[in-house]
């Protein structure tokens, strides 16, 4: 892979199924989710209101925003419920010999 846009962010046995953990890389905030066995990056700010979605509830693939009920795919950033209307960005990640890797130089707007 090319390390040069990867961030290290953790150790793939230090994330929890279910549960978002927050990481700053490369001054990005992103939220970390295991679920299902595989990681997913999205950046750490609601679009409707400037709130962590690492604080949210995971349900399946996506990221329940606490404040207003929005639900984000974590596969592509879009909103799955209103208010929110607009995505959040997601980035690549990549699961190495048991470490996790961002690219956050490179958000996947699909
Ligand atoms: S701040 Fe996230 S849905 Fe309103």
């Amino acid at each position: 892979m090319s390390t040069s846009t990867y961030t290290y962010l953790c150790r793939f046995e230090a994330l929890e199924e279910g549960v978002p953990r927050r990481f700053e890389a490369q001054g990005v905030a992103v939220s970390l989710v295991l679920t299902g066995g595989e990681v997913f990056a999205i950046h750490d700010v609601c679009s409707h209101a400037a709130v962590s979605l690492s604080e949210g509830e995971v349900e399946g693939c996506a990221v329940e925003c606490w404040l207003h009920g929005s639900r984000f795919d974590l596969r592509s950033g879009k909103p799955l419920d209103p208010p929110a209307t607009r995505p959040v960005p997601v980035y690549p990640v990549r699961v190495e010999d048991g470490s996790v890797y961002v690219d956050v130089t490179t958000p996947d707007e699909r």
